[in-house]
């Protein structure tokens, strides 16, 4: 049972700009998914779309599994998350910032410690679970906004631009994240990068954006 993500002639626009062109993907496999285009052409505009956090001008998003329509809810949403380039964390420790997403699930107790426990593993910030998570690096509150998503087991995750404002070292980090999560097929990634040599390590699925379009490349 995967979760799968079909746009289909997605227009959208913004002061009169024309920004998404009857833009249309499916995101049916298993994998990561890299977007690449040029500043501005509309890359985390469509991520917003496929998140369900923005309305299209026209088309549609349809989720799905096994082929059978999946309905827009919250149930669904419980089953996606979009980080963004710049994760706005709270002011308290990094172990309440990943077990928020929890506790307004209702899930709390051994659960909630084991899964935020996991989480923070895997990004590897167990060490830092008692730090605020205002001082940490950019590098490591990128990490933060992963291990955030990652605590609620999403199916598909979009990550936008998740190593632009962080440094070599962090950027390999998140990057074996990802990888990782192929590995354990955790869940379906799709990015969104301008680093070539980043999008040619990381993805299955190669795409680029242009003139409000997604083309494979
Ligand atoms: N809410 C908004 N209101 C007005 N204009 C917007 C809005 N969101 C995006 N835009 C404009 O739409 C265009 C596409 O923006 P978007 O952020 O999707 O591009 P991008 O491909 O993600 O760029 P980058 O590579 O720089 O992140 C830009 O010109 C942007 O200014
Ligand atoms: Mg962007």
């Amino acid at each position: 049972m995967t979760l799968g993500l079909s746009a289909s002639g997605i227009w959208k626009k913004y002061n009169g700009d024309q920004i998404l062109r009857d833009c249309s993907f499916s995101f049916n496999e298993q994998g990561i998914y890299v977007l690449t285009g040029a500043n501005g052409c509309g890359k985390s505009t469509f991520l917003r779309i496929c998140t369900l956090i923005e309305e299209p001008d026209s088309g549609e998003i349809h989720y799905s599994v096994d082929g059978r329509m999946v309905q827009k809810d919250l149930e669904l949403k419980r089953r996606i998350t979009l980080v963004l380039p710049k994760v706005g964390v709270f002011n308290t420790t990094v172990l309440k910032n990943v077990a928020y997403g929890l506790k307004i699930r209702g899930i709390g107790g051994t659960e909630a410690t084991e899964r935020v426990a996991k989480a923070l593993e895997f990004v590897e910030l167990r060490h830092k679970m008692d730090q605020n998570a205002l001082t940490l690096s950019s590098g490591e509150t990128q990490r933060l906004g992963i291990a955030r998503a990652l605590v609620i087991n999403p199916e598909i995750l979009f990550l936008d631009e998740p190593t632009a404002s962080v440094d070599q070292k962090n950027t390999g980090i998140i990057e074996d994240i990802i990888l990782n999560m192929k590995r354990d097929s955790m869940a379906t990634v799709v990015i969104t990068t301008h680093d070539r040599e980043q999008a040619a390590r990381l993805a299955d699925h190669l795409l680029v954006m242009n003139e409000g379009k997604i083309l494979p490349c």
